[in-house]
Formats: C-alpha cells, sequence, structure tokens
C-alpha cells in the first residue's frame, strides 16, 4: 500500500519535472483552493514556539490535531488523512538515492520542496483543528538551544516520535547551530550559511557556497548540501533523534519537530532574501520558477504547490513573526561550550598556514577544504578545530565548523566528497604559524561509549575567495 502511494506520488513528480509548468489533471493548486474557502484573508503569522506556546489553548488545539492524525494512522497507516501518509511524503522524495530526479535534497529544490511541505502539513492542522489562524510554529534552535518544552513534554503528541537526543551535555553547540562568536562577521550574521552571496552555485565546487544549492538536473549530476543545508540543517537532524527519526530521511518526518526545525530554515530564507542583493540571485528560468510539487491532500487527492506561490510566502498564507537570526530582546544563552565532552578526535592533521597576519586582511575569505572524503560508516556529527600546533592536547583551539552524516533508509548519506569551513578568522590567528586540524566527532544520541572510525580523506588544504 505504502508503495502504491510511494509510487503515484514519485511518478507525479517526475512527470511534472519533464512537463514544466503544464497543470495536472485533477490537481488543485493550493493557494486557488484555499481561496475558494477563505477570501482575501490577511496572511497568518507563523510564530517561535516559545510564543506559540503562551497561548494554551492554541497549543492545546495543535496537539490535538496532531493526535487526531496520529491516532488515524494508528488505526490504519494508509488512511490519507493520517499523520503516517503525510510524513511519508518526505520519504518519497527525501529517501531515495541522492542521483534520483525525484530527489529534493543536495540541490535547489531543497528550501522550496520543504516550504511547500511545511505548508501543506500546515493547511491540514488547520482544517483538521477547525483553528483558522493556526500556523505551524517553528523552533529557534539559534534562540533555544534545547528542544522546546512543548516539543519535548512527556505524553505529547507533538514529542511522539523515537528520540535518543543527546542529553550529556544538553544542547545544541555553536557549531551545530552554525553560530561562530570567534569571527567578527559570522558572528553577526548568526548563522554562518546566512552569508552566502548566491542562491544558486554554477558549478560543483560552488554547492557549499550557495544558499540555495545546484540546478536539478544539471549536466555532471552534481549534487552537494548547499551552505544551510549543510550546517544547521543535519547536525539538528542528528541532534534530536541521535539515531531515531530524526537521523533518518526515511522517518524524520514522522516527528512533529520535523515542521519545527524545517520552518526555521524557511525563515531563515525570508532572513537571507531581505538581504538587498540576495533575492535577484534566485533563478529566473522557468525551470525553478515555473516548477510545482505535488503532495497528497487529507482524501488523498494529489495537491499542487507552484513555486509561483512558494516564492511569495504571504501567497502561501503566512509571514514570521520576526526574521532575527536570535529571538529579539532576549540575551543569548549559549548552552554550551563549543566542544561538549572533549570525544577523542577522529583525525589530526597539521597544515601550516602560509599566510602572515596581514596577508590573510586581502579582503578574501580563507577556506580549509578538504576532499576526497569518503562516506563514513556511522552516523556521525564532526567539529572542526584550528588550533596552534604547539598548543596542549587538552587546548581545542577554534572551531571552524560542524558537518553531519545523517542516514537514508538506515544507510549512510553522504552527497559530496569535499567539505569547506570557513577559516578567516582563524587565519588571523594562526597565519604563518603550523596549525592542527582536528576532527572531534560529537555525541550522537545518548549511547555511552560511542567509537568513531577516522575519516578517510584525500587532502586538506587552504583556499582563498572573493567574497
Ligand atoms: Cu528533507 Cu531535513 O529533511
Amino acid at each position: 500500500m505504502f508503495s502504491h502511494i510511494h509510487k503515484s506520488l514519485a511518478a507525479i513528480s517526475r512527470r511534472s519535472i519533464v512537463k514544466g509548468s503544464v497543470a495536472l489533471a485533477g490537481v488543485s493548486a493550493l493557494g486557488l483552493a484555499t481561496r475558494s474557502v477563505h477570501s482575501q484573508t490577511a496572511p497568518r503569522v507563523r510564530m517561535d514556539i516559545a510564543t506559540f506556546a503562551q497561548d494554551a489553548n492554541r497549543l492545546a488545539r495543535f496537539e490535538a490535531a496532531v493526535k487526531q492524525m496520529q491516532d488515524a494512522s494508528a488505526a490504519n497507516p494508509d488512511d490519507p488523512a493520517g499523520w503516517l501518509v503525510n510524513a511519508n511524503m518526505h520519504r518519497d522524495f527525501c529517501s531515495l538515492d541522492t542521483a534520483d530526479p525525484a530527489q529534493i535534497h543536495f540541490c535547489w529544490w531543497f528550501l522550496a520542496w520543504h516550504r511547500a511541505y511545511i505548508s501543506v502539513t500546515e493547511r491540514k492542522i488547520r482544517q483538521i483543528s477547525g483553528d483558522d489562524s493556526f500556523t505551524y510554529p517553528y523552533w529557534n534552535w539559534s534562540s533555544d538551544r534545547l528542544i522546546p518544552e512543548a516539543y519535548a513534554r512527556q505524553g505529547s503528541p507533538l514529542a511522539n516520535a523515537v528520540r535518543f537526543a543527546r542529553s550529556s551535555p544538553p544542547g545544541l553547540t555553536d557549531g551545530e547551530v552554525g553560530y561562530r562568536p570567534d569571527d567578527p562577521v559570522l558572528k553577526k550574521l548568526g548563522v554562518v550559511g546566512l552569508g552566502s552571496k548566491s542562491f544558486e552555485a554554477k558549478t560543483r565546487g560552488d554547492i557549499r557556497f550557495s544558499f540555495g544549492g545546484i540546478a536539478r538536473p544539471n549536466p555532471g549530476n552534481a549534487f552537494g548540501n548547499n551552505a544551510i543545508e549543510g550546517t544547521p540543517h543535519g547536525p539538528v537532524h542528528n541532534y534530536v533523534g541521535g539515531g531515531g527519526d530524526m537521523s533518518d530521511f526515511e522517518t524524520a518526518a514522522r516527528d512533529p519537530i520535523f515542521f519545527a526545525h524545517h520552518g526555521n530554515l524557511d525563515r531563515l530564507w525570508e532572513t537571507w532574501r531581505a538581504v538587498p542583493g540576495h533575492k535577484a540571485t534566485e533563478p529566473q528560468v522557468d525551470a525553478f520558477k515555473q516548477h510545482s510539487f505535488v503532495f497528497q491532500w487529507l482524501d488523498g487527492a494529489p495537491i499542487e504547490v507552484p513555486m509561483s506561490d512558494i516564492l511569495d510566502t504571504t501567497k502561501l498564507g503566512y509571514t514570521y513573526d520576526y526574521t532575527d537570526v536570535f529571538r529579539p530582546n532576549e540575551p543569548l544563552v549559549i548552552a554550551q561550550q563549543a566542544v561538549p565532552d572533549h570525544l577523542p578526535p577522529i583525525n589530526s592533521q597539521s597544515l601550516s598556514i602560509p599566510l602572515t597576519p596581514q596577508g590573510a586582511d586581502d579582503g578574501s575569505r580563507k577556506y580549509l577544504e578538504i576532499t576526497g572524503v569518503a562516506a563514513p560508516e556511522t552516523l556521525l556529527t564532526v567539529s572542526v578545530h584550528l588550533k596552534a600546533a604547539n598548543a596542549p592536547p587538552s587546548d581545542t583551539g577554534i572551531e571552524v565548523g560542524t558537518f553531519a552524516a545523517v542516514k537514508n533508509g538506515g544507510k549512510i548519506v553522504w552527497p559530496s566528497d569535499t567539505l569547506v569551513f570557513d577559516i578567516t578568522d582563524a587565519v588571523k590567528r594562526f597565519g604563518g604559524q603550523e596549525t592542527t586540524v582536528l576532527l572531534i566527532p560529537q555525541r550522537i544520541g545518548s549511547a555511552p561509549d560511542q567509537k568513531f572510525a577516522p575519516l578517510k580523506y584525500d587532502k586538506m588544504q587552504i583556499i582563498s575567495r572573493q567574497p
């Protein structure tokens, strides 16, 4: 039964990829379907869960609707009105081979597809709850390094998922949320990926520097994580799942916090777009702007969400309560020091940084590039550190980034053999010195003694790029 749904949805999607903008028979556009019910209503405000949960009745209506969907799935896993069928739409587009044309990760569909998916889920809950003002509350993990109470409370339908979130130490680290307090420029941004200047990656090598990823299809069938898809997207999945639902694309969307995590990424897309010049770099070609995605509605009918709606959240019927990275007017409470509990590095390599501190100030940014990286064997979140070679072993230096290997149907998914980390600030500190690069694994979930094999790679080097 699942395989039936799987095939039909994937087939519909492939057809729409092939035919571009051709409308599918019997498919109603999300915008149109809703306009006929609520004409001309103002967009609703999507809230930080911290605000959303202040209204106990609002939270109770949300919980009751999710519970109703979960109960429907418990009674009949194939019930199109159920939570599982909704979650499986993610499996059908995300738990595919990286090279599968229907795969919406690792390319320019990443932000767009998840935006549409959150909207469809949000509309379902709005309909089931009868709360016409409902919007799916997001989790601002830059401000709240712990899973928010509303998504964590024992017995809540919103916490009804398989989770082994790391409990000791408890919170997401700076590296996992893409926050670089040591770097004056990146610190201002709050999430490193927001520094990307361009939405679309034009070459394979640009994917990690881009905000939105590379075209799909593209000539070499290149794929890889865009800037925020790498971090914080992947590490947050691993942090919550710890080997459970969220750490595997096949099961991730069963966890109600999935939509809160992606809601925050979606919000950060709006944050990025608000910077002058950024939005203009979003692809203007029909292959992007005229595309549409197909989902399944509560009655089982396909529902189409066109890019023309996706590229304007007000057409999807929402705006965000704030677009600052950190929650405004609140002091930032960093949950953790950067390296949680000093697991032994899985790799260390000495690298001489050939630059004087002055040379580092030529306006370019410097990156540590690790090429030929083989897929790790286990679920893995690794933070990358630079330290002076003569510093004592207990010194872990500066954390320059984090990357994560998540699973996809039980197997590690590793979209690219190249990892890149901005080390501009570290170069200013260490320029001209012998430096050691440490790859330090973070604990995944609550397992007490995880062992991580060294990462296999070909080469580490420092590259320089104009911003
Ligand atoms: Cu489609 Cu965060 O995964």
